[in-house]
């Protein structure tokens, strides 16, 4: 292998810069020509192709976002897209790509070799963590201490006023942003979509918290809850308990996309870009780089996106527990 390309795809996650350095470097490391594509799939149908050199990925490592800038692509989805998109590869001569994203970008990128053969290596960039294959995927870590930080300052006002806070984290369907930044924040009900928590059971934890005389509660809830989101959650408690209970609500939203990676993000994204490198050269096609209980291992595309990563019950029990 001689020439790749990499690319950020889908929602960005922070860590996809310290990942596309790791890329890069890795790559020129092994003497194999790297270039940039800009907006994911997008840039891959237009031609916004470009050669990367150790100096374009100077004093990225620290800084949120993408350079490569990203994109969710309608026009991929169609045969006439990939169409461009493989043309655009073959004219300059790329003959493995590096993905970095989340579940729809795999789907494309498995969709894409079906057709045209490009190997594909995937690192897992996105805050959701909810890719089978790794423990952790890039920008996880920063957005559960960025929700954390969130948490604790509305703990302060929360605690002020005698009050109840619905805090809303992201996470479509996966409730692990929730669960850990509700453990670490120190919550007494967290609402995740991986189980259901009827709204019964909420205030009357609520209520009994009242009478021990917490002096204030926070419920974390997943954004993909099956109850719905933390506003009409709120509204429906609201509902049932009158005025006895002061109620708020707060949505964290993409605050939990930005901000510099944390230590974590940074060795993690580091490890599976370069893993991704060294992946191609082994001939690995159609997978994912990820971690799992600290050892490097391949998993397949498909499976990345088909298998379920649960919840561990502990951490569901623990919350309960320890919020008494
Ligand atoms: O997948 C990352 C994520 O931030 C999800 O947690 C969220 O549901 C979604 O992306 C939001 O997407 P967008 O930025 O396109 O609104």
């Amino acid at each position: 292998m001689k020439k790749i390309a990499v690319f950020t795809s889908g929602g960005d996650a922070p860590g996809m810069n310290a990942c596309i350095r790791a890329v890069v470097r890795g790559a020129i490391y092994h003497g194999i020509e790297v270039y940039g594509i800009r907006r994911g799939y997008n840039g891959m149908i237009s031609g916004d192709i470009f050669e990367m050199t150790s100096q374009s990925v100077s004093n990225i490592v620290q800084r949120g976002g993408t350079v490569l800038k990203s994109a969710r692509s309608k026009e991929f989805m169609t045969p006439e897209g990939r169409k461009k998109a493989y043309e655009n590869l073959m004219s300059n001569g790329i003959e493995g790509l590096v993905a970095i994203g989340g579940n729809g970008t795999f789907t494309g990128a498995e969709v894409f070799y079906n057709e045209y053969q490009i190997p594909t290596v995937g690192c897992p960039g996105t805050i959701d963590n909810d890719l089978y294959g790794t423990d952790y995927t890039i920008g996880f870590d920063t957005a559960v201490n960025t929700s954390l930080e969130a948490i604790d300052k509305i703990r302060d006002t929360a605690d002020s006023h005698d009050r109840i806070f619905f805090i809303e984290v992201m996470g479509r369907d996966s409730g692990y942003i929730a669960i850990q930044s509700g453990i670490g924040g120190g919550a007494e009900i967290v609402m995740v979509p991986e189980t259901h928590t009827p709204l019964k059971k909420v205030v009357s934890t609520l209520k009994e918290g009242w009478t021990r005389s917490k002096s204030s509660s926070i419920v974390v809830v997943a954004e993909g809850d099956e109850e719905g989101h933390a506003a009409e959650i709120a509204e429906k408690i609201k509902e049932q308990v009158g005025d006895k209970l002061d109620i708020r609500v707060t949505t964290l939203g993409h605050i939990q996309r930005g901000g510099s990676p944390t230590a974590y993000d940074r060795i993690l994204a580091s490890r599976m870009g370069l893993a991704a490198v060294e992946g191609l050269m082994k001939g690995h096609k159609n997978v994912m780089a990820g971690i799992v209980n600290n050892d490097l291992l391949y998993t397949p595309f498909i499976d990345t996106i088909k298998k379920q990563k649960p919840i561990h019950d502990d951490l569901l029990r623990m919350v309960h527990i320890l919020s008494i």
